[in-house]
């Protein structure tokens, strides 16, 4: 340590600064005991000190190793100082071993202390971060500083998932993937995982042949190098981001372009299909740059098929969407979360929340543009069946979370849990209706005006809901005249949309040609000696979109499904023998288990088998379990390996 000073300070003021260095560190033994870090007030889903000293950008350089299932390296990270009093630098960590921690000046490296704080609070959700002492630099505080860590992380590490090639589409070769929305990417490495601390991110990826690494970047320089014998690909992302979107994939992958800016990933044999199944998917980027009246910022976007454990249907990994093989349903109908993952590319990437609380900012407005594209695709009809089947979403989680509970508020309170416990349909749905509404009271033109200026205002940076409501408010205030403005806003409770528990407390009709379609048929079903000819074709000529709104009709007036009922469903719309794509199968699966009818139990051992979408797992394994506990308990325990860390927690909160 001594010697670091030396280098450092190579004048005659280098007494005083040992001594200054000394000091500290005696506060930091004597104070070793009783520090018991507070999260952050700004995020309460970290411990870093990012509002005094800041990240600035992350330069990574990391190996993956599928014999070790690990993933090592170093990150080298700039952070400027806010407050220039600050003496330690504290990052979110959550598992990875650390190696040695130095700071960085001309090139050269002086090793810093650190110390990793495990008698935190929120330990178990929030990890146990790291505690690193700044050099003291006396009264010439640079502005920037530069500090290298070397970590590697070990198998137990949640945001990685390795999987065995029995795991995969092919069989053949292993694969993995990273997953760090919400606070994932602290066990991944050090980092200051907030969302209001955006960085730039460049990273350099090792891996041995025939793999190729992935990364939520543009790839700058691919080589083979030849001491280490690995494939190495550099990635930049030239925009900052928040770490949650930090993601790597990694396996036997090919690449199959679908336009000049947009293609897909998927395993060798799987890339074709995947294709096929995403043409469209320059349109939506299209018609997403129309809505936004601005170019896509990220210049390429990309797709990546994941294999079946992958939990979620798309996650918005910049330049590298990931999504589920659920998606690839052979006719391109669940494409519409294509169409989301691409909104994000505005609300979230560009614009970020900058907590969980205001999750709904991200996710919320994600949606409302998503059904927009869908809206100007297929017309308004489909926007408007995309938002009951939402809805019925929404009342399905309020009624499994209870209408009391804190998750059913558009902004829930996160402090000292894991934001991913309280994940469900609330922050899209609410979030989804309430921009209704707002777009309700100055017309859709007016609203999609807002939308721009929005974006283009708050474009690179991270905000919580009020940003939109100064936009929005400002917006009304100056195009309209007298006191109508001022009764507009007047109008808007926004404390009681934003607070509120349970069900929203405005009700919306958005029925359509195609949803009164779906509630006849349904209907048809509860009257007694009816005429199904032609049902079956009809059923099966439906858009999914269709299908589904009449299944869950079907599931929301369970008490009249009798054995009559679930037999003449089954038998004339084929829904044990037709292969339809699985947002059919699982709602037909809850149908069957929650009538207490068996006949499903083989197939939907295939599906729970087949898929790691937590949307899927989590009814499923839940109704199965009201119908027999013993069965969805031991076949849970003895498959749930199969599943993603996030998603066997996930699951397993059902069996109480
Ligand atoms: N960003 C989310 C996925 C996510 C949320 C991951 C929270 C981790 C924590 C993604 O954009 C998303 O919303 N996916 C949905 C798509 C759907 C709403 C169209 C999904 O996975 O089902
Ligand atoms: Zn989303």
């Amino acid at each position: 340590m001594l010697n670091f000073f030396n280098k450092l300070f190579k004048n005659n003021k280098i007494k005083k600064k040992i001594i200054s260095l000394n000091k500290i560190k005696k506060n930091m033994l004597t104070n070793k005991r009783s520090i018991i870090l507070e999260h952050n007030d700004e995020d309460t889903s970290t411990y870093s000190n990012f509002d005094k000293i800041c990240q600035k950008s992350l330069y990574l350089e990391v190996t993956l190793d599928f014999p070790s299932k690990t993933l090592f390296g170093f990150v080298t990270s700039t952070y400027h100082y806010i407050d220039k009093n600050e003496k330690y630098l504290i990052l979110d960590l959550n598992g990875p071993q650390i190696k040695n921690v130095s700071y960085i000046e001309r090139k050269k490296l002086y090793p810093l202390e650190f110390e990793i704080i495990s008698n935190v609070p929120d330990k178990k959700s929030l990890g146990t971060p790291l505690k690193i002492t700044l050099p003291s630099f006396g009264h010439i505080i640079p502005n920037e500083l530069k500090i290298k860590i070397e970590f590697i992380t070990n198998e137990n590490c949640q945001a990685i998932q390795f999987l065995k090639k029995e795991q995969t589409h092919s069989k053949k070769y292993p694969f993995m993937f990273t997953q760090c929305e919400a606070i994932q990417c602290r066990s991944l490495f050090p980092c200051q995982d907030t969302p209001s601390a955006k960085v730039f991110v460049t990273a350099k990826t090792f891996i041995d042949p025939p793999y190729k690494m992935l990364c939520s970047g543009l790839p700058k320089s691919v080589y083979w190098d030849v001491n280490r014998q690995k494939n190495v690909i550099v990635y930049k992302q030239k925009i900052s981001i928040p770490t949650y979107l930090i993601a790597f994939a990694a396996g036997k992958i090919s690449y199959e372009k679908i336009s000049d800016r947009c293609g897909v990933y998927a395993e060798d044999d799987l890339v074709q299909i995947a294709k096929n199944e995403f043409i469209n998917t320059e349109n939506y980027l299209k018609k997403a740059e129309d809505y936004f009246g601005r170019e896509y910022d990220w210049e390429v976007y990309n797709i990546l098929v994941l294999p079946f454990s992958f939990p979620y249907g798309g996650m918005e990994n910049p330049n590298l969407t990931f999504v589920s093989p659920s998606l690839l349903a052979g006719d391109g109908s669940l494409s519409y979360v294509i169409g989301h993952e691409i909104s994000h590319s505005w609300t979230g990437n560009l614009v970020t929340n900058k907590n969980w609380e205001n999750f709904w900012v991200n996710e919320g407005f994600t949606t409302f543009l998503e059904r927009k594209l869908d809206g100007m695709i297929f017309g308004e009809d489909m926007e408007n069946l995309e938002a009951m089947v939402g809805n019925s979403e929404l009342e399905n989680d309020i009624e499994m979370f209870g209408e009391e509970n804190n998750y059913t508020q558009l902004m829930p309170n996160y402090e000292g849990v894991d934001p991913d416990d309280g994940f469900s349909s609330v922050p899209y749905e609410k979030g989804y209706q309430f921009l209704v509404y707002l777009e309700s009271l100055v017309g859709k033109e007016a609203f999609k005006n807002i939308m721009q200026e929005y974006i283009k205002k708050y474009a690179y940076m991270s905000v919580d809901y009020n940003a939109f409501k100064e936009v929005y408010e400002d917006y009304v205030n100056d195009n309209t005249e007298g006191e109508e403005g001022k009764n507009i806003l007047n109008d808007i409770d926004w404390d009681t949309w934003l607070y509120s528990k349970g069900k929203p407390f405005a009700e919306f009709n958005f029925s359509s040609n195609l949803s009164d379609e779906a509630i006849q048929f349904a209907e048809k079903y509860f009257v007694k000696n009816a005429n199904y000819d032609g049902d079956y074709n009809t059923f099966k000529k439906w858009h999914t979109n269709v299908k589904v709104y009449f299944l869950n009709y079907i599931m929301n007036n369970i008490k009249k499904v009798d054995d009559k009922v679930y037999k003449n469903l089954r038998d004339n719309l084929k829904l044990n023998q037709e292969n339809y794509n699985m947002e059919v199968k699982y709602l037909w699966y809850q149908i069957a288990l929650k009538t207490k009818h068996d006949d499903v139990i083989p197939d939907l051992k295939k599906m729970l088998l087949s898929i790691g979408r937590m949307k899927y797992l989590k009814p499923l394994y839940s109704s199965w379990y009201e119908f027999n506990k013993k069965d969805a308990k031991s076949f849970f325990d003895k498959n749930k390996n199969l599943y993603h860390p996030i998603a066997q927690k996930n699951v397993a909160s059902v069996f109480k």
